[in-house]
């Protein structure tokens, strides 16, 4: 038997304490073992739980517990978690964790004490939910050079964006149902402004180049902007509006990482992707490209992720699965604005066709009513930025700006 301990007993942490119990006997026939819960944190009561005997409001009684070798983090946050799961690292306990904030702002320091420590820190659950990741990219794809990870991240977004695209949907209306679906983040800010799908695509850069990328270092967008005006231009054009997390190696060796709103033709695999899924695309250069799909946010689905890791923690109580990478100062990061990318444009004003062309060079574009949405050739951003300036020195008024993904 393993015992384990599970810190928080919120959407994800009662999912992981629902499959513990329900899929007892699965997880026995796979391991040889039981996984025992041996105690829950949380400062709420739960009189109604099977383990309601099990629960406790002292971290120390977990710290302290030689008997826990694994402890699962699913309170989210950094305060306590971080120094929560420093110290039960420090103590020789394995951690799970499902917190992309902390693997994002601490992951390349706690995995280096988990290296010294010999015990092992996962976060499956931590990017994409439900979807198997961090373990296909670590292990499965570990002999190729990898040239690009692309993907859409964040559930509530993802769902926001498929009700405003297939229903017409208002965004506070869509937000309100990713909530109380439970997709959302506890502050919705985080989902909305792109910091949660940010921190995403950091942990994911960081594996698949070997060194941290923190959030403050990648230019982030949300889709609090998207307007169902470029909902609709989008889709003339051909392309959906999705929110990407999107990090590329460039040929000097630096790598070129995003998170914002982009138009994704509809022949992306991307573009297919609607509702709380989630899709990652890593381009490989032995595979080509590789797509993983599903659940990207929920109580199970994200459950099941942190259980797969806590199996693996408890397969592996004496050896250390290799997980690691070093930490980043940003030096491998460029800056954004020398980004390349074809962009579009929305606007209004008379002659903006015309005056767009000038300014652009070739474009597409199509008119409604007094607006203009258009489609640029690739350039920087900064080159981007000053056309725009330019344009607007025409007096043409520009609405809207969005990337275009080549994904
Ligand atoms: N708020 C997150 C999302 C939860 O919507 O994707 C899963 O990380």
């Amino acid at each position: 038997m393993v015992s384990v301990a599970i810190m928080g007993h919120g959407v994800v942490g009662s999912g992981v304490a629902e499959i513990l119990l329900t899929h007892k006997q699965k997880l026995f026939s796979g391991l040889g073992e039981e996984i025992y819960i041996k105690k829950i944190l949380d400062l709420r009561e739960f009189p109604d739980s099977p383990v309601a005997e099990r629960f406790t409001k002292n971290f120390e009684e977990i710290l302290g517990d030689l008997e826990i070798r694994v402890v699962v983090e699913v309170m989210g946050g950094l305060n306590p978690a971080y120094d929560y799961v420093k110290r039960c690292l420090k103590a020789g306990k394995s951690v799970v964790t499902s917190n992309k904030e902390l693997v994002a702002a601490h992951g390349a320091e706690l995995l280096s004490i988990a290296k010294e420590e010999n015990v092992n820190f996962m976060f499956e659950a931590s990017v994409g939910g439900g979807i198997p990741i961090i373990r296909p990219m670590n292990q499965c794809l570990v002999a190729n050079n990898v040239g690009e990870v692309a993907g859409i991240l964040n559930g509530t977004t993802n769902f926001i964006l498929t009700k405003m695209i297939e229903d017409g949907m208002q965004f506070a209306d869509a937000l309100k149902l990713a909530q109380d679906l439970g997709f959302a983040e506890r502050n919705p800010a985080a989902d909305i402004e792109g910091h949660d799908a940010c921190r995403k695509i950091c942990i994911l850069a960081s594996l698949a180049f070997g060194k941290h990328v923190y959030p403050e270092s990648v230019h982030t967008e949300g889709i609090t902007a998207i307007t169902l005006e470029d909902v609709n231009f989008a889709e003339a054009f051909g392309y959906v509006i999705k929110l990407i997390g999107r990090v590329k190696k460039l040929e000097n060796g630096k790598i070129d990482i995003i998170t914002a709103p982009m138009l994704v033709p509809f022949k992306s695999q991307l573009s297919n992707i609607v509702n709380e899924f989630n899709g990652i695309m890593v381009r490989g250069d032995c595979t080509g490209d590789v797509v993983f799909y599903g659940k990207g946010a929920g109580k199970l689905p994200t459950a099941s992720a942190v259980v797969a890791d806590v199996v693996d923690c408890c397969k592996h109580l004496k050896a250390r699965r290799f997980l690691f990478w070093a930490d980043g100062d940003g030096s491998n990061i460029i800056d954004w604005r020398d980004s390349v990318s074809a962009m579009y444009v929305r606007c209004s004003g008379e002659g903006a066709a015309e005056k767009a062309e000038q300014v652009f060079g070739e474009i597409d574009s199509v008119k409604d009513g007094d607006e203009l949405a258009l489609l640029t050739q690739e350039m920087s951003y900064r080159d981007f930025e000053s056309k725009c300036k330019a344009l607007e020195g025409e007096g043409v008024t520009i609405l809207s700006t969005i990337r275009i993904g080549d994904i």
